[in-house]
């Protein structure tokens, strides 16, 4: 990452998307003002309309307006809400090339953009209990669950190759593992394990896990390869290799082993919404997509159609996103204020989770329950003590 100055006003991106996302992201901006005015620095936000609904709204053309692409590129980052809505008949709005209709901010950003790591923190923050059949207990301790995992963006099995047959006798989805794309991600891992310094919570061990299935598939041997290559960069860092299945049992049952993970696109999905279960669930879990010129933040819930509109979504995923966004936009400008800001962010929602009182239902159930927007005040009644003692 190239170091720039700190600038007067940075230029943001803001794409609701659908469903929850456009609730979430509403919180977002709302905390962003509220940062600009108590730091004295300004958001420039540009909220683009985009999604299923877009699209089915819009004469089933394109899932957002033209010119997006070339705006989402001149920003300094991205927020993402959340994309994906269905249609009368109940199924995901798709498009006439196959893609779901909110491809192109979420998927299509990740490919344009280069951003190629999926970088996903996996951390249980104090006072989160697990909502396990309904019940809530706390099933893993907060200490032993602090982990990263890395996710490859651009290619994989979503790498938008594939077709169905006209008569649908069978289809196909290419998965692209590339050499380029698998080395950078691997080593952004490494990276990450060395500046979190820190290492797995079971014996302080910088640890990059590479989860694979190269018992099986030839992406998967070429990734496991390059990793054990770009494992010899980082002496001070232990390599560490997990077959896919088994990642997803140890994951529930040892996450104190884990410091980073890093694995490709697919695989990455589907394990960070499992390992969101350790978090306290989706309601809790970001992903800051990141390349070398460019970046996305986004909670990794999806759109949550039964949810929307009701003002019961959990929105701390989406502020800790937002958090995510200020400290990467600090890090790039070297801006001090952002970085505070950021860390502003982490302690209001971590200080809102720990007081147990303004909870959203999927934290403390229907019955306890505060409304998603009232959540996101008690997090912004938070933030204005701690911005005002700096
Ligand atoms: N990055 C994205 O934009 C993204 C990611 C995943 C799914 N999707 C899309 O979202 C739509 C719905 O998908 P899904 O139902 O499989 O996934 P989802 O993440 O929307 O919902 C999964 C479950 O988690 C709950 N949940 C999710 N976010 C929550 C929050 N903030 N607070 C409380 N509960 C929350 C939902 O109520 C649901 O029970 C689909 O169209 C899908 O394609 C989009």
């Amino acid at each position: 990452m190239s170091l720039r100055t700190a600038k007067a006003t940075y230029d943001l991106v803001l794409l609701p998307g659908d469903g929850i996302g456009v609730e979430v992201i509403a919180e977002a901006r709302t905390m962003l003002d509220q940062i600009a005015t108590a730091i004295g620095v300004g958001f420039a936000c540009t909220e683009i309309a985009c999604g299923g609904k877009y699209w089915l709204e819009h004469g089933e053309k394109r899932d957002w307006p033209e010119g997006s692409e070339e705006t989402c590129a001149a920003a300094d980052a991205i927020l993402l809400g959340a994309v994906g809505w269905p249609t009368a008949s109940g199924s995901p709005a798709t498009m006439q090339n196959g893609q779901m209709a909110g491809w192109s901010a979420v998927i299509g950003n990740r490919t344009r953009l280069d951003l190629f790591a999926n970088v996903r923190p996996v951390r249980l923050l104090p006072g989160v209990l697990h909502n396990l059949s309904g019940e809530r207990a706390l099933v893993w301790k907060p200490e032993n669950v602090d982990m990263v995992i890395v996710r490859e963006g651009t290619e994989g099995l979503y790498s938008g190759v594939g077709e169905r047959a006209t008569d649908d006798s069978g289809a196909t989805d290419l998965r692209v593992i590339t050499r380029r794309a698998s080395e950078r991600v691997i080593r952004k891992a490494f990276q990450l394990s060395m500046a979190r310094g820190r290492g797995a919570p079971k014996d302080k061990k910088k640890r990059v896990t590479c989860i694979a299935k190269h018992n099986v598939l030839h992406g998967c041997r070429l990734f496991v390869d390059i990793f054990r290559e770009i494992a010899k960069e980082f002496p001070e860092v232990e390599p560490d290799v997990c077959i896919v299945d088994s990642f997803a049992m140890f994951v529930l049952t040892q996450p104190e082993h884990y410091d980073v993970c890093v694995t490709t696109n697919m695989f990455g999905d589907i394990v960070t919404d499992l390992a969101s279960v350790l978090q306290g669930g989706m309601g809790m879990a970001v992903g800051c997509n990141i390349g070398d010129d460019h970046a996305m933040f986004e909670p990794i819930h999806g759109s949550a159609p039964p949810l929307a509109g009701k003002d019961r979504a959990n929105p701390l995923a989406m502020l800790l996103a937002t958090g995510e966004l200020l400290a990467w936009l600090g890090a790039r400008y070297a801006d001090s204020r952002l970085t505070r800001a950021a860390a502003a962010v982490e302690t209001a929602v971590a200080t809102v989770v720990r007081a147990n009182k303004t909870l959203p239902a999927d934290l403390a159930g229907a019955e306890h329950a505060a409304a998603r927007s009232v959540v996101a005040a008690a997090v912004r009644g938070e933030l204005a003590t701690l911005l005002a003692a700096r």
